[in-house]
């Protein structure tokens, strides 16, 4: 059994079909639903906001794990966690006190992340790294799904990973952006915990086959 964990993203998914998409993650053998949220400022492109998480915690009671690549987070935390968000990442880019930012998603009872683009250093969040859920490396530049990784993207793991262990803290590393079954390895070699995956799941003929070989499992 692998302890490494999937999270299908829905934005590769028809949004006119969300509820369909849910049932083909849970029954391919999802373990989060990974929701990215945009809004046209942060990143260039538009998606949706709290209420299709509403609809889509209707359909499932997978963990939702909400990305928020948005300007201002610290205005939409509280509707995302009362919509059924599980999890919610914010990207350090797009505040100052994300500190305060990470105790107020605890309070309100959902499980903090903190994501970074590529261009940013690992460094910059370990002040951070004792009060985190998880930290959502990009892989990509945010925005747009079916991407090419950045492979100075791996290095960063390996160093979260080695500092996780350092300080023997307890927070997953997730990857978002161009993973796929050659890509995946490599990230999960560096200490990654979680793979989020978009276009290589949404248009794979059998995504439960796709997700085994993502994760490195022999698939039958
Ligand atoms: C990109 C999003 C990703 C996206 C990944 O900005 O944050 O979650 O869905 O898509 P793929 O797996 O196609 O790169
Ligand atoms: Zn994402």
């Amino acid at each position: 059994m692998s302890s490494v964990r999937t999270a299908p993203s829905i934005l590769s998914a028809d949004f006119s079909q969300m509820a369909d998409a849910v049932k083909l993650i849970e029954r391919a053998g999802g373990d989060w639903i990974h929701v990215d949220v945009m809004d046209g400022q942060f990143v260039p492109v538009i998606t949706f906001g709290d209420k299709m998480v509403a609809d889509i915690r209707r359909h499932s009671k997978l963990p939702l794990d909400v990305h928020l690549m948005v300007e201002t987070p610290e205005s939409q935390i509280e509707r995302f966690v009362r919509a059924g968000a599980t999890h919610i990442t914010f990207h350090l880019e797009a505040v100052v006190h994300a500190h305060r930012l990470i105790q107020e998603i605890v309070r309100l009872g959902a499980k903090p992340g903190i994501s970074i683009v590529p261009s940013t250093p690992a460094e910059s969040i370990y002040e951070l790294l004792p009060d985190l859920f998880q930290v959502l490396v990009m892989t990509v530049n945010p925005g747009f799904g079916g991407q090419k990784l950045v492979p100075s993207c791996v290095r960063k793991v390996e160093k979260l990973a080695a500092e996780r262990a350092k300080r023997d803290l307890g927070f997953f590393i997730a990857v978002d952006g161009g993973v796929n079954r050659t890509t995946a390895s490599a990230l999960v070699a560096a200490g990654t915990d979680v793979l989020v995956t978009g276009s290589a799941f949404f248009s794979s003929d059998d995504p439960s086959a796709e997700l085994l070989a993502i994760k490195g499992m022999a698939v039958a």
